[in-house]
């Protein structure tokens, strides 16, 4: 059964950690289920993990993202699905955001949205609630501030910038989201932020105090291939598999080995002699016997 937001309320009072993983598309969103995530985020993620973007997240679109979502949905009917707004759907006004975050829901049918920073995007964060709709805030590293922060940086790894990340934390709680995802946080700082906040929080790479763990699927099962940050465990290698089963089929097909019989269709009892008499037959009218 889909997990509420009482229920992940209820599991951060029991200290029952939650998992979370991205998903972008139909078949991965059904294993994940089946496996028994608690949570899938549709992460902008997918610019670099699908598509190969170069330019990270940035040139993820509104589009992109509820397509994607819709098949994420369709795939995990029974699992809370949050869908990520991509740069420039909520940074510019809040009925803007408000708008961009409603598509989520009305069009991919969405539990909540995500989107990244702290105070000073506080005003969209109000609006969206107050449009009725749930809201998970991230703070950390935020790859689509990614040019600001100095890259793919851990964030908060100094007393000034550790506070800093606490004030955006309490005025997302504030602001009246629900859940607050860290990334790339020293684990002193998770479990701070963590204790301080009555809301879920989570973390990719904040250490193992936070309330669930979230990971990217491309990273974890070993498909995405330009670099691996720190925080990843790998739990499979599925690049080096993949290819792996495309080379056999390649050296299959060149040599002879695939299809087999049990891979090809049988006539009708009967019909090949009759369709060798039928093109003997049709041959002869056209040249003469
Ligand atoms: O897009 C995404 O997958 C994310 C994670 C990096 C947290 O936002």
């Amino acid at each position: 059964m889909k997990k509420s937001v009482s229920v992940f309320r209820e599991m951060k009072k029991l200290g029952e950690k939650v998992t979370w993983l991205t998903s972008y598309d139909f078949p991965t969103a059904q294993f994940a289920e089946k496996a028994g995530i608690d949570m899938l985020l549709v992460g902008d993620s997918m610019g670099m993990c699908v598509y190969g973007y170069t330019g990270g997240t940035l040139p993820v679109t509104m589009d992109q993202c509820i397509v994607h979502s819709e098949a994420v949905r369709r795939g995990a009917p029974n699992t809370f699905v949050m869908g990520d707004m991509p740069f420039l759907s909520y940074q510019t006004t809040p009925p803007e955001a408000v708008k961009n975050a409603g598509r989520f829901f009305k069009e991919a049918g969405v539990d909540a949205i995500k989107l990244e920073g702290g105070r000073r995007i506080i005003n969209m964060i109000k609006a969206i609630v107050d449009a009725g709709m749930v809201v998970c805030g991230h703070i950390g590293l935020t790859p689509q501030s990614s040019g600001q922060i100095g890259g793919f940086k851990a964030q908060g790894r100094t007393a000034e910038t550790a506070y800093e990340l606490v004030q955006d934390a309490r005025a997302i709680q504030e602001a009246g989201a629900m859940f607050l995802l860290l990334e790339a946080v020293p684990p002193e700082v998770g479990k701070f932020i963590t204790e301080d906040l009555q809301i879920p929080v989570y973390g990719i790479g904040a250490g193992p105090h936070v309330d669930g763990q979230l990971l990217i699927v491309s990273d974890m099962l070993g498909m995405f291939q330009a670099f691996t940050p720190k925080f990843v465990k790998k739990y499979a290698n599925l690049a080096d598999e993949t290819v792996k089963a495309m080379t056999d089929y390649v050296n299959d097909v060149r040599g002879l080995k695939f299809p087999e019989e049990q891979h090809s269709y049988t006539m009708v009892e009967g019909e090949k002699e009759k369709f060798d008499q039928l093109v003997r037959k049709k041959k002869e009218l056209l040249i003469g016997p």
